[in-house]
């Protein structure tokens, strides 16, 4: 039988790309903000009662991470309940859940990269909401897995790279954060990734399935600053004529830029655990960065 497979947030950058990504393995019902609402507890289990899927994604979340210090109802609303309701109604049918969570939980003060039994501390709304929500659905008792990703981009969506080239069209000079580090993941990668474990999941069940928590990230790391010099410097020799050149890309210290929530300075996540448990590999940051920017550019 054709195993089910619910996608929430699907016109988010993930949720966009798992769509497309799963649809190799399994029916994907795939679902957006209107029919599945994270923030009200009777769409969701209507939804799942419903379907009957036997892999729920769950990337839909509240990722406006300065917008949550002033709206933090909402954010937990999406962010910390709505895993746990989802966990509850997949224990019932023995769903397993894929969840995504974030860098965020961190607060950035470790010099090396992160691993999965480092204390966390999240500085904002944002980033204690979603650690509500990987604490909730852990304890709902459902099959889970919890990916915490760091820095997404993808073709589908707003991020950093559609924005520095926008910027960098208009002004002659950008000034970027460079004392904040970590590794721009795209959207397709965490997807990619997401439909091998599901892959692996529907072929061998549960039984020696090795559920929990993990870190995927793409590999190496940049700053801000370092990423965005890539991409201008990637288009500019691709012909794309922008104001700023990538030696007028200046790097800032985070102060210089104050925002409404505070970022770790250290968002680099240690992935060996992920990629012992699943036998994949997570390609350098800048191969993803390489394939949007032609899709984008070729547009
Ligand atoms: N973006 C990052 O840099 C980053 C970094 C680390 C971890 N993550 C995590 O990775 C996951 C995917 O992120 P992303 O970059 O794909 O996010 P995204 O592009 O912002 O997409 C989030 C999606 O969630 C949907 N959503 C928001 N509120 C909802 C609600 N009440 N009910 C249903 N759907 C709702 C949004 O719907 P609309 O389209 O209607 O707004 C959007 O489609 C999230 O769990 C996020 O926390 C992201």
């Amino acid at each position: 039988m054709i195993p089910k497979i619910l996608i929430t947030g699907c016109n988010g950058q993930v949720g966009f790309e798992l769509k497309r990504s799963l649809s190799f393995i399994g029916e994907v019902i795939a679902l957006d903000r209107s029919s599945f609402d994270l923030s009200n507890p009777d769409s969701i289990r209507e939804n799942i009662r419903r379907i009957q899927p036997s892999i729920i994604l769950n990337p839909a979340a509240y990722t406006a991470v300065d917008k949550a210090e002033s709206d933090a109802n909402m954010a937990e609303s999406v962010n910390s309940f709505a895993p746990r309701i989802i966990g509850e109604e997949a224990r019932k049918i023995s769903a397993l859940v894929i969840h995504y969570s974030t860098d965020y939980v961190f607060d950035g003060t470790k010099i090396a990269p992160y691993t999965e039994t480092d204390s966390v501390n999240p500085l904002g709304v944002y980033g204690r909401t979603k650690l509500e929500g990987e604490i909730a659905l852990a304890e709902s008792g459902a099959k889970h897995l919890i990916l915490r990703t760091s820095w997404v981009y993808g073709a589908h969506g707003k991020n950093f790279i559609k924005t520095i080239l926008r910027l960098a069209a208009s002004r002659e000079e950008l000034r970027i954060v460079a004392d904040q580090f970590g590794a721009p993941t795209g959207a397709a990668l965490l997807a990619d990734a997401s439909t091998h474990i599901t892959a692996r999941y529907l072929r061998d069940g549960s039984g020696n399935f090795p559920f929990g928590l993990y870190h995927l990230a793409a590999a190496g790391e940049t700053s801000w600053h370092g990423f965005a010099q890539y991409i201008v410097a990637k288009a500019t020799a691709a012909g794309l004529k922008l104001q700023a050149s990538p030696d007028r890309i200046l790097p800032i210290p985070t102060t210089e830029y104050p925002t409404p929530a505070a970022r770790p300075a250290n968002s680099r996540l240690d992935t060996s655990k992920f990629r012992a448990a699943f036998g994949l590999q997570t390609p350098d940051w800048t191969h993803g960065v390489d394939n949007v920017l032609d899709g984008l550019l070729e547009q």
